[in-house]
């Protein structure tokens, strides 16, 4: 191996050493009993866990207590090794057992819970037309319908809104948290101007309709030159032969 090989190889090396390392000290330090054991019990109520791993929640270090309540400060030293009586005793100490445990929030008590560090966005929805239809009970959507309480995503819109909407013509164009009686007469708007839109994506057809009506005329008027041309022609021939 020559010289400088050797010394590519090194420092590619290091430099792969060094991004280990870099990629090890930037994993979230969260573990904690809420997490450890929902991930060791899987199923229903592991999936949490794996919906918040990588979600903006889980990067801010927003972990579970902080919205359910309870004590995450129980240390466990060798967690797989707990019999099924010392996990049933732990869960009590965690959860049932501490008065600010709150369980799955939903309802009013969901809002507040958000509104902790969202104020806004839950005051423009609280204010909106379908976050009344949720408080009151009529088949509005929660917050975590939308974002899910987990993952945390922005919802891709119309597709999340088919299952309580039929015709979702021009949702893309409104604020989803923000539905008010003027967003709804803005929505009419948005449907004639879409409605119009259409009409004039007819235009390149019509366009096409004409060119191709336009080359049939050519073609059929070169026929009928061609046509006399032979005519013409046959007429000289004949005039020759006599
Ligand atoms: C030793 C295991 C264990 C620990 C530690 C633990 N949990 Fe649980 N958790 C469970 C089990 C099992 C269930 C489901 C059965 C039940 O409700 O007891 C559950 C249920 C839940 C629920 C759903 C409750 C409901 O009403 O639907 C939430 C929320 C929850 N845990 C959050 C937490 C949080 C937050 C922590 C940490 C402060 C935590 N858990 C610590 C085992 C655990
Ligand atoms: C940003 C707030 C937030 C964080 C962080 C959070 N949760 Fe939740 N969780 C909720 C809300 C809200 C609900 C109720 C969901 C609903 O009804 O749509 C919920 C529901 C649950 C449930 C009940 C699920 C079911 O199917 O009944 C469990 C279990 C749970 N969370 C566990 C956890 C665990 C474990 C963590 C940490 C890894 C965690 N949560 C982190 C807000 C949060
Ligand atoms: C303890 C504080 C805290 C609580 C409680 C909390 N969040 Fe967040 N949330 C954050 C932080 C911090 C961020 C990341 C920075 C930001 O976008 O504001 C965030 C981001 C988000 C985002 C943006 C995601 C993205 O990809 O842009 C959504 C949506 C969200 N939260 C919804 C909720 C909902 C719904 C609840 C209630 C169930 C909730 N949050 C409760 C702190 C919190
Ligand atoms: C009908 C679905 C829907 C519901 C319900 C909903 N959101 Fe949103 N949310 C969205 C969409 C879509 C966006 C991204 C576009 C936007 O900002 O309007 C968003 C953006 C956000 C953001 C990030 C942008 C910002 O404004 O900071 C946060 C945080 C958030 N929502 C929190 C909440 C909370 C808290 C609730 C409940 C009080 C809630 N959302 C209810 C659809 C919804
Ligand atoms: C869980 C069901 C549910 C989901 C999901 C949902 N909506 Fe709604 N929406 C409602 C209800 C209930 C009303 C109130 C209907 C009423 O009072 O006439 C409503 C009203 C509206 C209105 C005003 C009235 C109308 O029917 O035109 C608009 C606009 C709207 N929603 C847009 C959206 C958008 C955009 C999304 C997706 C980001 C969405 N909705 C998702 C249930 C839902």
């Amino acid at each position: 191996m020559s010289k400088t090989k050797g010394y590519f190889l090194v420092i590619t090396l290091s430099a792969y050493i060094c991004l280990l390392f870099a990629q090890a000290s930037a994993a979230p330090e969260t573990e904690n009993n809420c997490i450890q054991c929902h991930e060791f019990i899987r199923g229903q109520m592991g999936k949490p866990v794996f919906q918040w791993y990588g979600s903006s929640h889980q990067i801010e270090g927003i972990t579970c207590d902080q919205c359910h309540g309870g004590n995450p400060d129980i240390e466990i030293e060798d967690f797989p090794a707990l019999s099924p009586d010392a996990l049933r005793n732990l869960s009590k100490r965690a959860m049932y057992a501490e008065p600010s445990f709150v369980g799955a929030p939903s309802g009013q008590a969901q809002f507040e819970l958000c509104a902790t560090c969202h104020p806004e966005a839950t005051e423009t929805y609280t204010a909106s037309i379908m976050g009344q239809a949720f408080l009151l009970k009529k088949g509005g959507p929660s917050c975590t319908q939308c974002h899910g309480a987990h993952r945390n995503v922005i919802p891709p819109v119309p597709k999340s809104c088919t299952s309580c909407h039929q015709d979702t013509t021009g949702y893309e164009r409104l604020e989803a948290m923000n539905i008010s009686e003027e967003t709804v007469r803005e929505l009419s708007r948005i449907r004639i101007q879409i409605a119009g839109e259409k009409v004039a994506g007819k235009g390149p057809l019509f366009q096409q309709h004409l060119e191709s009506f336009e080359a049939g005329i050519v073609s059929w008027g070169m026929v009928l030159v061609l046509f006399l041309a032979a005519v013409g022609l046959h007429w000289l021939v004949e005039r020759r032969h006599k």
